[in-house]
């Protein structure tokens, strides 16, 4: 199962200059929460935003460049064909966590969202993709002071 996680604004700000555009603790605690012993994939651009192996968790690293380097713990994929033949019908939930670039090249096998919603806006020049919100349903939603969490699955 290959599920979306996320942290946006209200007009969708999800980046700035390669990096998230703000510093929320809680945000970033409930984000280990969620992901702590699943595998995460990122695009290389996010990567090379973090410059840091996420502990805990598979690091999986999509790039179409094959020759790449990437610390040896780190994984590789070139082809997302991969991801998508590997793990749409798999019963292991695996979290894509951006950016927008590899949000899109999965958006149509997406089996669950997990979106924080930023309670303040923030200047940015990456914006999460569209997501057509009627093929899911809200399943838990939790209030934090600086966001909202929201879990959404594929009807
Ligand atoms: N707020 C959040 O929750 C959140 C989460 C993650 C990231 N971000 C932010 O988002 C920004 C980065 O997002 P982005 O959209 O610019 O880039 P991105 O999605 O992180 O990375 C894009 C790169 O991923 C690779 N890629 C994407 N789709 C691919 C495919 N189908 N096959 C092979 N490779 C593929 C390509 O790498 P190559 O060019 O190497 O081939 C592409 O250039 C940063 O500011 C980051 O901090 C925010």
């Amino acid at each position: 199962m290959i599920s979306f996680i996320w942290a946006q604004t209200d007009s969708g700000v999800i980046g700035l200059k390669n990096k998230l555009p703000w510093r929320i603790k809680s945000e970033l605690q409930n984000f280990k929460k969620i992901t702590l012993n699943h595998k995460i994939i990122m695009g290389r651009k996010t990567w090379d935003g973090l410059k840091t192996v996420l502990p805990n968790r598979e690091n999986i690293v999509v790039t179409r460049n094959v020759n790449y380097d990437v610390p040896e713990s780190v994984k590789l994929i070139n082809n997302i064909s991969d991801i998508i033949k590997n793990f749409t019908a798999s019963k292991e939930e695996i979290f894509v966590i951006g950016g927008a670039n590899l949000f899109s090249s999965l958006k149509n096998v997406v089996n669950k969202l997990y979106v924080s919603y930023i309670k303040q806006e923030f200047p940015g020049d990456v914006y999460m993709i569209d997501i057509d919100f009627n093929k899911f349903s809200l399943i838990k939603e939790e209030e934090f002071p600086q966001f909202s969490f929201k879990i959404y699955k594929k009807k």
